[in-house]
């Protein structure tokens, strides 16, 4: 159940591909090319939409650059996005077309399209839209960044690492070849790795202690994935080892996996102490998962505080799961969103089955179990995929008395 496995065989680069589609730009580029010392070159008849045909059949790694034409095409921004779920963050990515238009050639700038050459193109255009390929340190500039998204949560057994680690697998699985990164920053009881059937290690650990060497080779060799697409870094540290990461070393080594990946989710055990600050600084996102109780919404309110508190706040998503059977004396669902400040994002029913299962096999959710469901919708969420009214939990219900009372002054 659980494989070590690492698959090699499509981690080399491309240096440069192009997708062209006429002939005579497909001989100019050809000429250009020739020219050149680009590396490993690949030309294809085609426009920007058979590119992201080609990039998504082929599971191949993406091309250090990328050239796509958008000559007759009208929806150029979504297809753009389309192109962008099936490339890595850090392919540059050049762009022709027939239409002479500075409105467009703007809009193509700031969706990170590095140039916009109008045709008919010539040696000399691409030559220096594109260099002659010696400007090794600009092929390497970062161009986009993936999302960091933090799940944490109010306290031990909410279902964190559930969360975290099937969020990452479905992240993965949907939208093309988006590549994922899980990072559980438990480094002594971590089970995220176990969870998404791959192998544990003490990777984590290393990364973050040779934050100066990240290079893609390095990361390629170290973190564990088995379909080239969700790759977790973990650690089993002993008991009696200390954690205690470099200041800043986190935040190097989410710079260098944003260019790799498209998203990457930080398992956070504890919102508390210097690692979980790095995390907080460096997410885009943050997911809460809680329960419905009354230190829940106590420690729901002082971490949204915090998290809220700085200075350009991640958006956050509140997640309310059931890990526990609903015993006499719970608080009521509605209590527990009317007391809160937010509106919950996400609300998961207590799923007897499918998440222990999941845990215990390393095997995905059924995609139809509540949990399995769950996932699905924060996924659809954080991607912009689906609209949660988030906002109705909140309205659902006014109560009042004791419970509701404690629960109220939780806030203040
Ligand atoms: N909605 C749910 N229904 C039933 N069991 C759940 C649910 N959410 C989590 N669990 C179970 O609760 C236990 C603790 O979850 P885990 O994700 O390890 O929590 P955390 O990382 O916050 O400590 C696991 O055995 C998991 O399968
Ligand atoms: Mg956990």
């Amino acid at each position: 159940m659980i494989a070590p496995s690492k698959t090699r065989d499509d981690t080399q680069n491309v240096s440069f591909m192009g997708f062209v589609n006429d002939a005579a730009s497909e001989s100019e580029l050809t000429r250009f090319l020739k020219t050149t010392v680009l590396g490993s070159t690949v030309v294809e008849r085609g426009t920007i939409r058979t590119a992201i045909h080609w990039l998504h059949k082929s599971g191949v790694r993406s091309p250090q650059r990328l050239l796509v034409d958008i000559s007759g095409i009208t929806n150029v921004l979504d297809e753009l996005d389309g192109l962008a779920n099936v490339c890595e963050p850090s392919v540059q990515v050049y762009v022709i077309g027939d239409r002479n238009d500075v409105g467009l050639y703007r809009s193509l700038l700031q969706r990170g399209v590095q140039d916009y050459i109008v045709t008919p193109i010539s040696a000399e255009l691409l030559r220096r839209a594109l260099g002659d390929g010696t400007d090794t340190a600009d092929a390497v500039r970062q161009v986009r960044n993936g999302r960091v998204i933090a799940v944490t949560g109010t306290r031990g057994g909410v279902g964190v690492t559930s969360v975290a680690a099937h969020l990452a697998r479905e992240l993965a699985n949907e939208g093309g070849r988006r590549r994922v990164a899980y990072l559980d920053l438990n480094p002594y009881n971590g089970n995220g790795a176990n969870l998404l059937g791959l192998a544990g290690g003490n990777a984590l650990v290393d990364v973050l202690s040779n934050v100066g060497h990240l290079d893609p080779q390095y990361l390629d060799r170290t973190l564990n994935t088995r379909d080239n697409r969700l790759y977790t870094l973990c650690a089993e540290l002993e008991y009696t080892e200390a954690f205690a990461p470099d200041e800043k070393a986190l935040t190097d080594l989410l710079n260098v996996l944003g260019q790799h990946f498209h998203y990457i989710i930080l398992d956070m055990p504890s919102g508390g102490g210097a690692l979980a600050a790095e995390a907080f600084a460096n997410a885009t996102l943050v997911c809460v998962v809680t329960d419905q109780s009354v230190h829940s919404a106590r420690t729901l309110t002082r971490l949204m505080h915090h998290i809220q508190g700085r200075l350009r706040p991640p958006t956050t998503h509140i997640v309310l799961n059931q890990s526990r059977t609903a015993a006499r004396g719970a608080v009521h669902t509605r209590d527990f969103t009317a007391a809160l400040e937010w509106p919950v994002a996400v609300s998961i029913p207590f799923d007897g089955q499918a998440p222990l299962m999941a845990e215990n096999l390393g095997d995905p959710l059924p995609s139809r179990s509540e949990f399995g469901r769950g996932v699905k919708a924060l996924a659809g969420l954080l991607t912009g995929d689906g609209l949660v009214s988030s906002r109705r939990a909140l309205r659902a219900g006014r109560a009042s008395g004791g419970l509701f009372a404690r629960l109220r002054g939780a806030r203040s």
